[in-house]
């Protein structure tokens, strides 16, 4: 919560979300944060209560048992003598308070483990270091680095990662999940109020972990469709150079790949057409339209030399009209 504190202080482009009603914790905006609260608040109350009566009690016997003077050298009497009482109440008290614990925080871990028969599903794909999200559009699909969903409807995110463990993580959501390479996981929600809130990656998956931030746009009600079809012709509708530029940062090319001549995890695009290229296996080739399509599809086919092969393949992500405008955008780099 600190952290989530430190983070809107320290990142300008993370969202401003609506003021939060808890000092702790950012404000909510799921059906199953108010659980969670409970469950937090009610811990860190106890915690402090408990606190202050030890420090109390302890302040307390010092003062009352304090030795009258060293000379005296008195000792405590031996008693074999106990408070029955006492015992049972400080043992079957907090037994009760660890139970009840447990029933709440099973109770919370199943509704969060159990997303609702009609939950809308959304794809969430991370990669060294982005998320992206899927949407099913009327005629094929579109991906955006920014989550969108509706209001007060339950969706369901189904997460997958392409090269290490990252995790999905919705502070204002109150939920987290991992994203594992070869495996679907999934976490669920339902947004009670509109508005922006950070998405951040909750594991340490390299360099540029904490800049994997995304945000979750809450639309408000009957907006959320409208967007969708407006996305989705937009994207469908743009061609060329256009549609390049777009994909560029909606696929996450910008995490490895600069336009402004500065090479990143990958080479940049700024002048890279045309360019002999020379590789780590001693080889070298012309940038062109092949070798383009050639690297999007096979990236370690021809690794460029200086470079770890990390780029993950975008086989069945991208249609030919989408690697068509990445070639058509990077000749325009120039
Ligand atoms: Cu991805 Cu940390």
């Amino acid at each position: 919560m600190t952290l989530h504190l430190l983070a809107l202080l320290a990142d300008p482009q993370l969202p401003k979300s609506a003021p939060s009603d808890s000092f702790w914790l950012p404000v909510d905006a799921s059906v199953t944060t108010r659980n969670i609260d409970w469950v937090w608040d009610f811990l860190i109350w106890m915690s402090v209560l408990t606190a202050l009566a030890i420090v109390v009690a302890m302040f307390h016997f010092v003062t009352k048992y304090r030795a009258k003077s060293r000379a005296a050298n008195e000792h405590a009497e031996p008693s074999s003598e106990h408070n029955t009482a006492l015992e049972i109440a400080w043992s079957v008290l907090p037994l009760f308070v660890v139970i009840a614990l447990f029933v709440w925080g099973f109770k919370g871990f199943v509704d969060l483990r159990t997303p609702p028969k009609e939950a809308m599903e959304l794809r969430a794909n991370a990669q060294k270091w982005k998320w992206t999200f899927d949407y099913k559009c009327a005629r094929g699909g579109l991906t955006d680095d920014t989550l969108h969903v509706p209001f007060d409807r339950p969706v369901r995110m189904v997460i997958s990662s392409v090269d290490v463990l990252h995790a999905l993580y919705i502070p204002s959501f109150r939920t987290k999940m991992d994203a594992v390479p070869g495996r679907y996981t999934d976490l669920w929600f339902q947004a009670t109020k509109a508005g922006e809130y950070p998405i951040f990656c909750a594991e340490y998956c390299g360099t540029s972990h904490s800049d994997m931030l995304s945000r979750v746009v809450v639309h408000p009600p009957g907006e959320y469709e409208t967007w969708l079809k407006g996305a989705c012709e937009k994207a469908d509708s743009l061609v060329g150079p256009e549609r390049g530029k777009k994909l560029y940062t909606q696929q996450g090319c910008d995490t490895c790949h600069t336009l402004d001549g500065t090479p990143k995890i990958g080479p940049t695009w700024k002048g890279l057409w045309g360019k002999s290229e020379s590789f780590a296996d001693g080889s070298s080739h012309a940038v062109d339209e092949n070798y383009i399509r050639e690297s999007i599809l096979d990236p370690s086919a021809k690794v460029v030399k200086g470079f770890a092969p990390s780029m993950p393949t975008y086989k069945g992500k991208l249609s030919d009209k989408d690697i068509d405008g990445l070639i058509e955008y990077i000749k325009t780099l120039q």
